[in-house]
């Protein structure tokens, strides 16, 4: 299973990076407002720093403006994955980036159906919401399992990606079902490696130590 960061911040992907967590990089326009940077700028400074899938999203939401503004972003870097809003016009704009080579992973993705035609239309990666599901008092991680059956029973390519992700339980159920990558905040990916039992193991160990005669 690929871990991508679900972040904008360049020291928290460092971090993780660095922590050899993370397979890649997710960003949408609210994390990229936090980076006080200008979207290229930003995009071309996690590129730097990690080799691996880039996700950097698209404004637009009409086919041309979204082929356009995907073209550009492509340009960046080979890693770069476009962003597409799960609109009509954007499958459109999916299908002619997959013609021309042109990674893309649909975003905003709620229900099984939009997942069905994202893989149809050739998408590299679904991104559906469990977090915000889950706000609604709906299940979002029921709707992985429905894609991922979904995606088996018919060999599609595309990979899911499970978004929105909040706590480690996201992260622990979308491996027992065979979600292809999660995208997790720097928060989540440092609770993932956190036990209270490991802090105690550990206070007593280095208690013990001092009680070992000096060789
Ligand atoms: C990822 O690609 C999504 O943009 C992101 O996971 C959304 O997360 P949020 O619901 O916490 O904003």
């Amino acid at each position: 299973m690929k871990f991508f960061i679900d972040s904008g911040d360049i020291g928290e992907i460092k971090e993780a990076w660095a922590m050899g967590a993370i397979d890649g990089v997710t960003t949408n326009p609210s994390l990229l407002s936090k980076a006080g940077l200008p979207t290229r700028k930003a995009i071309e400074q996690i590129c730097e720093v990690v080799d691996g899938p880039i996700s950097a999203e698209v404004l637009a939401t009409d086919t041309q403006g979204i082929l356009t503004e995907g073209r550009e972003l492509a340009k960046i870097h080979k890693n770069i994955v476009v962003k597409v809003p799960l609109l009509i016009d954007g499958l459109k704009a999916v299908r002619v980036f997959k013609a021309e080579g042109v990674k893309t992973n649909v975003t905003l993705c709620f229900s099984a159906t939009q997942a069905l035609l994202a893989a149809k239309a050739g998408a590299s990666y679904i991104s559906p919401f469990v977090g915000r599901l889950d706000d609604l008092s709906e299940d979002g991680m029921e709707l992985i399992q429905q894609i991922v059956t979904i995606y088996d029973n018919y060999d599609f390519d595309t990979e899911v990606l499970v978004a929105s992700v909040r706590h480690p339980i996201h992260v622990v159920q979308s491996a027992l079902m065979g979600a292809h990558v999660a995208t997790i905040p720097f928060k989540v990916i440092t609770q993932l490696a956190k036990h209270p039992m490991t802090d105690l193991g550990l206070a007593k160990f280095l208690e013990d130590a001092k009680k070992i005669p000096k060789g």
